[in-house]
């Protein structure tokens, strides 16, 4: 069953545990308040039952459809941003990174993602690629009206019309999107275009286990079946409140904001394997947007070990005081590479030969974790023992759970995201949209 295992024992040495008793009690009070579902956001808790209650008949449209795409297409361009891609991106690359690599084995197809930045070298750069190839795209956005996506959109639309038609070209999108509001839903019912739904009560960043993550994720081969089956274990124990005593999640959620209110304003989530880095991009996008509201709120950071004891390590160590971390630890990674030794031993590296690298890879981690315990940075661990899809189903579950308690334990709406709207009206006014002219005035003459 649950196989994720959550540890602050490293926490011993701060005299402050004895409070985590404390604020426990509250933690479940606001755990129940979620399962309640009469808190704030109410109408954005679709995520909590999503396991359970997808239909076959979904996966088995989600699994076809990632069929008929996988054999029209050299490439895949997952077109979104935000919750509507980053999900998909840390469940592909953490099981199965050869996706991303055009050069790997001849691989087929190669996932690309556009639309989450709007950097024309980037965009270039998958334009040229796809311009001699069969490639299709996966246009994924809530709103239907997010400007990054809609331009990516746009762009890649057009280079498929051209290369086979407007007939052609929407054989091979498929959208994701709001069911039946948005100028994509517009489009889409135009061309007779394929979607699938994103539910009125999903917001995007608790929407990776809707078609928006699981789609990108079959046309990977991965098991959608095994990944919703993962979450479905983690669901079952959240949402149960008799197991909340000891619950890994009300541990995680009581440690991190204990940590928080002693200080501790950054919480680093660390990973030692760099296929998990898009995973610690979607926790970030997780709680970033879910908790940072009304001056509070953990800045959720992330790094790769051991690349960024090289350089951010240095600040874990010794700079302020105010971070602690939080290892995914991966116990049994399944690669295994094993270090030659060397008769002259030229190096002097013969102490690591015939070792397996994840050994080495595992004291790495052992070393820096008592030795920012050492540098009054608290650690907690949260424990997989293997990468796979359960497992990431288990962990995003868990995740997301633990988000949506940390939030009403902060006192905001995790499930709304105002701060976002800012950027966004200079960014119309400054480029002429109709309705923003005044906006655009004001903004212009700051800049003189
Ligand atoms: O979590 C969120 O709600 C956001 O990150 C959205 O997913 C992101 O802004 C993209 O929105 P949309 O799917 O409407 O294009």
């Amino acid at each position: 069953m649950i196989k994720l295992k959550f540890e602050y024992s490293y926490l011993k040495d701060f005299e402050h545990l004895a409070d985590i008793g404390v604020i426990e009690e509250e933690v479940i009070s606001k755990a129940n308040e979620l399962l309640a579902r009469n808190g704030l956001g109410n109408n954005y808790l679709g995520w909590i039952d999503l396991p359970e209650n997808i239909s076959d008949e979904l996966i088995n449209d989600i699994e076809q459809t990632a069929e008929k795409i996988r054999k029209q297409s050299d490439v895949v361009v997952v077109i979104g941003i935000g919750g509507s891609y980053v999900g998909a991106r840390a469940i592909i690359e953490a099981l199965k990174p050869e996706y991303s690599m055009p050069f790997y084995k001849g691989n087929k197809p190669v996932i690309l993602y556009a639309g989450n930045n709007l950097s024309s070298g980037y965009h270039k750069h998958i334009i040229d690629y796809v311009s001699d190839k069969d490639f299709s795209v996966i246009v994924i956005s809530k709103s239907g009206t997010t400007t990054e996506p809609a331009i990516a959109f746009r762009i890649f639309r057009d280079i498929l019309e051209k290369k086979y038609g407007t007939d052609g070209a929407s054989d091979r999108i498929v959208a994701i999107t709001d069911k039946s509001k948005g100028a994509l839903k517009t489009f889409c019912n135009k061309r007779n275009i394929k979607t699938f739904v994103i539910p009125d009560d999903v917001g995007g960043r608790y929407s990776v286990l809707t078609p928006v993550g699981l789609l990108p994720v079959a046309i990977a081969e991965l098991d959608i079946r095994k990944l919703l089956h993962g979450a479905k274990q983690m669901q079952k124990t959240c949402t149960n409140n008799a197991d909340f005593v000891n619950h890994p999640v009300i541990e995680y959620v009581a440690v991190r904001n204990i940590l928080y209110r002693l200080g501790k304003q950054i919480e680093i989530l660390v990973s030692y394997n760099p296929e998990m880095r898009y995973f610690v991009e979607w926790w970030k996008q997780l709680f970033g947007e879910s908790e940072g509201k009304q001056g509070e709120g953990i800045y959720p950071a992330g790094v790769d070990f051991t690349t960024d004891l090289h350089s951010l390590g240095q600040y874990i160590q010794d700079g302020q005081r105010i971070i602690f971390e939080t290892i995914i630890d991966v116990e049994n990674p399944k690669s295994k590479v094993y270090i030659p030794s060397d008769e002259d031993n030229l190096d002097n590296m013969d102490f690591v030969s015939g070792k397996n690298l994840n050994d080495i890879n595992k004291m790495a981690m052992l070393g820096s974790l008592y030795a920012h315990i050492d540098g009054d940075v608290p650690v907690v661990r949260v424990v997989l023992p293997e990468l796979n899809e359960e497992t990431m189903g288990e962990l995003i579950y868990f995740f997301e759970f633990a988000c949506g308690v940390s939030g009403y334990v902060l006192g905001v709406n995790p499930f709304d995201q105002p701060g976002v709207e800012a950027y966004k009206r200079n960014m119309y006014a400054l480029l002429d949209k109709p309705g923003y002219e005044e906006e655009g005035i004001r903004l212009r003459s700051r800049m003189e």
